[in-house]
């Protein structure tokens, strides 16, 4: 099986990934919950796992970094940290549902605005223009999931302080192929999965809290911490972080994101978008597809969607799936960003730091052949 679903979930991850989740399934148990050897052991491997975080995103402390189930619930917690109801809130034109649907959730007005697909400084005055003064929060993907298109978010953070207004950044795309940096952005928020290119296992999540956040928890329950009140700390992480820590997911995380800090998100990105604009190049070959390449290279990373003629996305999806490719099809849990490009589903590879050149070519190979 070539696996190109790798914007969805990567499935090939460094040995060691899965080494420190069995570890940590033998011999840890729940992090401030016992003062035995299992239980320190525990704690250690959740610190350690937030200070591998905070120095690769600038998160400005170890106690900024929440560990979450996935970006969802990530995002959940940093859309519902401020009242919106009927309150204008302004994303761009290439958000997931997972930022789309909490939103519709808390009542907001959802103020998409978008320029063309790859043209970033269309993309960043739109996103301005819709900034108007009873804007009460933004909220922007740092890469859409179906184009690979890099938005601006350093200029938009800078927009969105000199403003006053809260940002939060869903970085699902992003983490581990671009540099993050909370402090740098200034953002209030930025959410990001563990199971994509952070290389951890599926069911992990982080959400890193700038420092001018309000800390608003989603769910209340037992943190080991402050036990005597009813109510949950006011301070972090413990304050977004009720109940027992999936610590060996985290484990995993932790050595993902170690494998990201040693290869260097530079050469991560350029591997992975070189293969992307290889295979689109091959694609077009085919004469069977229409490939939704950047002219510019820096505005796109290893995620390309293509449509092929005469096919819906899905049968292709499919089909790809059945000769041994497996990419994804339809709309990929993002209208919005569909809607933008006008397109009405596509087939989408996206391509991870273990593809090869060989998985491009088998790709074309089988588009090739439907
Ligand atoms: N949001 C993930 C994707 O794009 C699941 O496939």
């Amino acid at each position: 099986m070539i696996w190109l679903d790798n914007a969805a979930t990567t499935l090939t991850k460094p040995y060691s990934v899965g080494a420190a989740v069995a570890r940590a399934m033998r011999e840890a148990a729940s992090v401030g919950r016992g003062a035995h050897r299992p239980g320190a052991l525990a704690a250690e491997t959740v610190f350690e796992a937030r200070e591998i975080a905070d120095s690769l995103f600038n998160a400005g402390g170890p106690e900024r970094v929440v560990f979450t189930c996935n970006a969802t619930h990530a995002l959940n917690i940093a859309l519902r940290s401020f009242d919106l109801k009927g309150k204008r809130a302004v994303v761009s034109g290439w958000e997931h549902n997972s930022v789309v649907r909490p939103l519709a959730a808390a009542g907001a007005e959802i103020v998409p605005a978008a320029g063309p697909l790859f043209d970033r400084e269309a993309n960043l005055r739109a996103f301005e223009r819709a900034l108007t003064p009873d804007t009460a929060r933004a909220a922007v993907c740092h890469v859409s999931n179906v184009f690979g298109f890099i938005l601006p978010v350093e200029e938009i953070g800078e927009i969105c302080r000199a403003r006053g207004i809260p940002l939060v950044v869903d970085a699902s795309q992003s983490a581990g192929v671009l540099p993050i940096d909370l402090q740098g952005v200034g953002a209030d928020f930025i959410a990001m999965p563990g199971h994509k290119s952070l290389l951890g296992p599926q069911g992990t999540g982080l959400l890193l809290v700038g420092e001018n956040a309000p800390i608003r928890p989603l769910l209340a329950g037992g943190t080991g911490s402050v036990s005597l009140s009813r109510e949950m700390p006011d301070f972090l992480p413990d304050a977004l972080e009720a109940g027992t820590h999936n610590v060996p997911g985290i484990a995993g995380l932790a050595e993902g994101m170690r494998f990201v800090a040693s290869r260097g998100t530079e050469a991560i990105l350029a591997h992975e978008r070189g293969l992307a604009r290889e295979a689109a190049r091959l694609l077009e070959r085919t004469g069977r597809a229409r490939c939704f390449i950047s002219d510019d290279p820096d505005a796109q990373t290893g995620v390309l969607s293509f449509e092929i003629e005469g096919m819906d996305s899905q049968t292709a999806a499919l089909r790809l799936g059945e000769a041994g490719v497996a990419v994804r099809g339809g709309l990929h849990c993002a209208p919005l960003a569909h809607e933008s490009a006008g397109t009405e589903g596509t087939v989408r590879a996206s391509f991870s730091v273990f593809n090869t050149l060989s998985d491009a070519e088998g790709l074309a190979r089988a588009v090739a052949r439907l």
